[in-house]
């Protein structure tokens, strides 16, 4: 099933391994760890595909104590990372998994750091991407993004320019964002543990 949760230490390596294909600078696995376990201020979400895995034997009789879930496979389909402190949500970074590109999973991790960010309180939501960046761009702009500024020759590995871009929160726009993540949901089917869940206690 299609579930949009937060990221676990256990999809780490195959975050990774999407980051390696889709950035130049990609993160290291030790600053998604960090991210997951340590960081107060981190949101990180995972769209994942989870099946659950037949347990057979005497295993059975020890799902209820494990929460009656059994033990979950899970692909990861797509990630975002969202820092949020006082009025600020900041988005770190977001990606799909190429082969599950343009089918509007990118728009459903969007959209949740978006709504995280509202139940979270936050005022507004910024973030930087390349100004070559059209396709993020164009799905920045769907949800409302606007550009406020260039950070020049922000990206180090080729001295790109960076856009900055804001999205201001209002109470008044829940109903709409409500009403579109709904449809989100009718159209992928997906179950959400993340846009209004605690975030995992971390570790100090
Ligand atoms: C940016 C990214 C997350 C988008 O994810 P996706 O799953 O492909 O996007 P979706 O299918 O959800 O499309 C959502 C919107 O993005 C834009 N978009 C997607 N593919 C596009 C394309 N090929 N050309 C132009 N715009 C495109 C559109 O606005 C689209 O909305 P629409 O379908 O109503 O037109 C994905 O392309 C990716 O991982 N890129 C590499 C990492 C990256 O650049 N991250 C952004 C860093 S700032």
């Amino acid at each position: 099933m299609l579930t949009l949760r937060y990221m676990q230490i256990g999809d780490v390596t195959q975050v990774v391994a999407i980051d390696k294909y889709s950035f130049e600078t990609p993160w290291s696995a030790r600053s998604y760890v960090y991210e997951v376990k340590n960081s107060n201020y981190s949101h990180m979400v995972v769209l994942a595909l989870e099946e659950e895995k037949r347990v057979s034997g005497w295993r059975r009789w020890l799902r209820p104590f494990n929460g009656g879930n059994g033990a979950h496979r899970s692909q990861i389909i797509g990630y975002g990372g969202l820092w949020h402190l006082v009025d600020e949500a900041h988005i770190s970074t977001i990606a799909t998994h190429p082969q599950w590109r343009g089918r509007g999973l990118g728009e459903v991790v969007l959209a949740a750091m978006i709504r995280r960010a509202l139940t979270l309180n936050a005022a507004y939501v910024v973030l930087e991407v390349r100004v070559s960046n059209i396709v993020a761009q164009n799905l920045y702009t769907k949800y409302g993004f606007y550009v406020v500024g260039t950070k020049a020759g922000y990206y180090r590995d080729n001295d790109e320019d960076a856009y900055d871009m804001r999205l201001n929160l209002h109470r008044d726009m829940r109903p709409a964002l409500d009403e579109r993540w709904r449809a989100l949901q009718a159209k992928h089917g997906f179950r959400d543990l993340y846009t209004e869940s605690q975030r995992p206690p971390v570790v100090p």
